[in-house]
């Protein structure tokens, strides 16, 4: 189950607690201790036999639940609450979830990195909006590494002297761009077990900023060395593509093979794929991401995703699977080996297909002289 799966992999951030531990702590839940109460139950107050301050979440009646619903609940918790969950409680009649208690502040006060700075999650760290504004040279223009459909990526360099990769969510808050930050978050933690996927250290929130920390990958994306590469950078050679390609889909395959529940990308494509400074592929970007439970062969939402790289039948039925991504896996194949985009509008004034797949599978392909003559011209050491 994923909450077996997140205590074992996080383990020291999720502690089980006994019923009797958390009814002294509260005093036995006792009105004095009384928080407040949120959407899912009340939030008493305690006292840790360690001496350490706690709010606990008594669920209410229809969401205590059975243990699967309960551990559902917590997992989305966990991910409402962007991971600061420090455990939980689980008794016949009682469910109850544990976070560090925080004077005088409410739960989404918690979450603001900028009053609390030295918060840390887990692996994850809390920065302070004034850390990353030190750091990126106040959001400056000339930091500026990549755009995407959510905002800029800056580049900065922290108080520590190493290299971050600073994601700042589009300025307005709409509901959406929070969720697509969470997804990022939540998904970033499987992330950190794996090579090829690019690690987040840390995130900040407060009233009026979304922002994730990733290290600095400083080659940058596949699609910005294939096609927005300066004249001093060398073309990417045939060997670094095959690389590439490799172990771009070591990291998908871990996301599908491995996760558990697993992971379906949705926005597989060369903008999405970073390089070190050895030129080591990392596929980021986990904003679209969803999660399968074990079991389902597919599931269904609006598509959402890149022009040029959405699977046919996910855009004509909604429905996703590993396929979705394979296909854009596939595509991202036709942009490594023809440095082209994925959708083109331009190619329409030659006469051209605009979609990358069509135009490649016009006729003649298969015949190797004609491959040959499509790939990408800039191309060193193709064999
Ligand atoms: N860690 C990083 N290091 C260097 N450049 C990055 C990093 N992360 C993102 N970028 C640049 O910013 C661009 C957009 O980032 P991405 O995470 O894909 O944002 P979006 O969700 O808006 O598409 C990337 O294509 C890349 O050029
Ligand atoms: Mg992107």
């Amino acid at each position: 189950m994923y909450l077996g799966y997140l205590l074992e992999t996080h383990s020291g951030v999720l502690r089980r607690f006994s019923l009797r531990e958390l009814q002294v702590a509260t005093d036995n839940f006792s009105r004095k201790n009384k928080l407040g109460r949120d959407y899912f139950g009340i939030v008493y107050k305690g006292q840790l036999a360690d001496g350490s301050l706690v709010a606990v979440n008594r669920l209410k009646d229809p969401h205590r639940g059975t243990e699967p619903q309960f551990e559902k609940q917590l997992t989305s918790l966990k991910h409402k609450n962007l991971l600061i969950v420090q455990g939980f409680c689980m008794a016949p009649t009682e469910r109850l979830i544990v976070y560090p208690y925080m004077a005088n502040r409410s739960r989404a006060h918690q979450l603001r990195a900028e009053e609390d700075p030295e918060v840390h999650s887990g692996q994850l760290k809390m920065f302070s909006l004034r850390e990353l504004q030190v750091a990126t040279d106040g959001f400056s223009n000339k930091n500026i590494l990549g755009r995407g459909g959510f905002g800029k990526v800056y580049k900065g360099r922290l108080a520590d002297g190493s290299l971050v990769a600073v994601k700042r969510h589009r300025e307005e808050r709409s509901p959406g761009g929070e969720l697509q930050f969470q997804t990022e978050i939540e998904m970033s933690i499987n992330a950190v077990h794996h090579r090829n996927l690019l690690k987040l250290r840390g995130f900040c929130m407060t009233p009026t900023e979304l922002l994730l920390v990733h290290p600095y990958m400083a080659n940058g994306s596949v699609a910005s060395r294939l096609r927005e590469r300066l004249p001093t950078e060398p073309p990417l050679d045939w060997p670094t593509r095959r690389q590439i390609a490799l172990v771009s889909a070591r990291g998908l395959s871990y996301l599908h093979d491995h996760c558990d529940p697993k992971i379906i990308h949705r926005d597989f494509k060369a903008a999405n794929i970073l390089l070190d400074e050895e030129f080591e592929a990392v596929l980021g970007d986990f904003g679209l991401a969803k999660l399968i439970d074990c079991g389902d062969t597919y599931a269904t939402t609006a598509v959402r995703g890149t022009i040029g790289h959405i699977a046919p039948e996910y855009l004509s039925t909604g429905k996703y699977s590993e396929k979705t991504d394979v296909f854009g896996y596939g595509i991202t194949l036709l942009e490594l080996i023809t440095g082209k985009r994925a959708f083109d509008p331009a190619r329409h004034a030659n006469g051209d297909n605009v979609m990358l797949l069509d135009w490649f599978s016009c006729a003649g392909t298969g015949r190797s002289s004609w491959c040959r003559a499509h790939l990408d011209a800039s191309r060193h050491g193709v064999p």
